[in-house]
């Protein structure tokens, strides 16, 4: 997808990064679009995103975000997180965090969010309950990868039809299935 003068300015970076690194698992473009399209509707908002890996996500949501939002990223692997905490050295907006996603939603007591990106399996596959509950009312909650992908080892294609399945019949989420880009599951959390 040709680069226009609305991408990040830390998109060149990071793919010469991924690159370097061999870091084969980033998000679609039109994904980070959406994104920031998404994150630009929560002013002042505060944003999860699960699976920092390079940021090529984070690097989207945070040129969508107004000064008063905030975002936290969560990646385990201590190479990623290394670089990526390093994108955005001047703006305390942005807290990148190196540790198990899993552990770290368990672990988590503070305030709501307003819009979660889960991009690895913690959030998605595993502690999707808990995920969804620190969700604050008319909360976004995003998902990506959803369409068979090239790479899925075997199995993943009736974990991912699994997890559609539970949030198409969830009560407290309206859901919307996108089969365009990875395929995306996009829901809002509706008022208790
Ligand atoms: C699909 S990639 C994320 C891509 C990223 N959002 C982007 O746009 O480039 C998934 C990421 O999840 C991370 N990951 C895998 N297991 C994890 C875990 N248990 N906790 C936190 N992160 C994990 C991987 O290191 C990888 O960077």
């Amino acid at each position: 997808m040709p680069q226009t003068s609305q991408s990040p300015s830390q998109i060149a970076k990071i793919r010469e990064a991924q690159k370097a690194l061999d870091f084969t698992m980033p998000s679609d473009d039109r994904v980070g679009k959406l994104l920031r399209t998404l994150v630009r509707s929560k002013p002042g908002g505060s944003i999860l995103e699960l699976g920092t890996g390079m940021g090529l996500s984070l690097a989207w949501m945070v040129s969508g975000m107004d000064p008063a939002a905030t975002i936290v990223s969560v990646d385990n692997d201590k190479r990623y997180f290394d670089f990526a905490s390093g994108l955005f050295p001047d703006d305390d907006r942005v807290e990148v965090i190196c540790a198990d996603g899993g552990e770290w939603i368990e672990n988590y007591a503070g305030p709501g969010f307003d819009l979660v990106f889960a991009d690895t399996w913690a959030g998605k596959y595993t502690h999707l309950e808990e995920t969804l509950s620190i969700l604050r009312s008319a909360a976004i909650y995003i998902i990506d990868d959803m369409l068979p992908q090239k790479n899925w080892p075997e199995g993943h294609e009736a974990k991912a039809r699994k997890l559609t399945e539970t949030l198409l019949t969830r009560a407290d989420l309206d859901v919307c299935q996108l089969d365009w880009a990875s395929g995306v599951m996009l829901c809002t959390k509706r008022p208790d």
